[in-house]
């Protein structure tokens, strides 16, 4: 079982110092996410799960100095890397809240709905995901983008390659229970979003997804059923 407080643990210590570093090879894929999206120059976006920012890069040059970024996550040290990166890159539009996505209302945040979410490498690691999804997909407007990149349990073939990738998640908090969930947020998305798709890459280990919010999201009681 993932457990919420091994995660903070795990984000609170060393971790985000070497980060940057440790994930400099997954650095193109979320890349490609911000690529591969329908984001545009002057939008907002909400990066759940945005720990020292390296989607903010990728994003800066999408949406341009008339765009917006909001970063969530509940590690300040992580957070103080991002906020580090922002300084050094001289970032005049991108906020950072401290709080944890599976209880996050963006109501009491944001002024209006963002244009589009996105999270990278944060559900697979959160026990409640799919309260996190809910709370992703209902700051975003209607007809916005929500774009998810994680580790997946590869199907078919490559599936003898699960156990090594789960091995090598473990520093970041990955567990096969992790690997499972995305499976199933998939599954989710394709049933709660519209146009929904998804890329596979590293031996189909890791997806990057992307749907469309439609206006007919449900509410949070339909989610609990699920
Ligand atoms: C593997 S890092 C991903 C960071 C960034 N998205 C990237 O791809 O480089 C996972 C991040 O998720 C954050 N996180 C995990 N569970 C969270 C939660 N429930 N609420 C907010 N942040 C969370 C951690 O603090 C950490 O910064």
């Amino acid at each position: 079982m993932i457990q919420l407080q091994s995660i903070k643990d795990i984000y609170k210590k060393k971790i985000p110092y070497k980060y940057d570093l440790m994930q400099k090879h997954m650095a193109g894929l979320k890349e490609k996410a911000v690529n591969g999206s329908v984001i545009k120059e002057r939008d907002t976006v909400l990066v759940f799960c945005c720990g020292t920012g390296m989607e903010f890069s990728p994003l800066e040059e999408r949406l341009g100095e008339g765009g917006k970024i909001i970063g969530v996550d509940f590690s300040e040290k992580m957070l103080e890397m991002a906020e580090k990166k922002i300084d050094q890159n001289n970032w005049q539009n991108i906020d950072l809240i401290y709080a944890d996505v599976t209880q996050f209302d963006y109501s009491l945040h944001m002024k209006t709905k963002a244009d589009a979410g996105i999270c990278n490498l944060g559900f697979s690691i959160i026990p409640k995901y799919k309260d996190a999804f809910y709370n992703l997909t209902s700051s975003v407007r209607d007809g916005g983008e929500v774009i998810i990149g994680d580790m997946q349990l590869a199907q078919g073939p490559m599936a003898m390659f699960n156990p090594i990738s789960i091995f090598l998640s473990r520093s970041f908090g990955g567990t096969f229970e992790g690997h499972k969930n995305t499976t199933n947020l998939y599954n989710l998305m394709k049933q709660e979003l519209e146009n929904t798709r998804k890329e596979e890459y590293m031996f189909k280990s890791y997806f990057i997804a992307y749907g469309k919010k439609a206006s007919l999201f449900l509410n949070q009681t339909h989610f609990d059923k699920l």
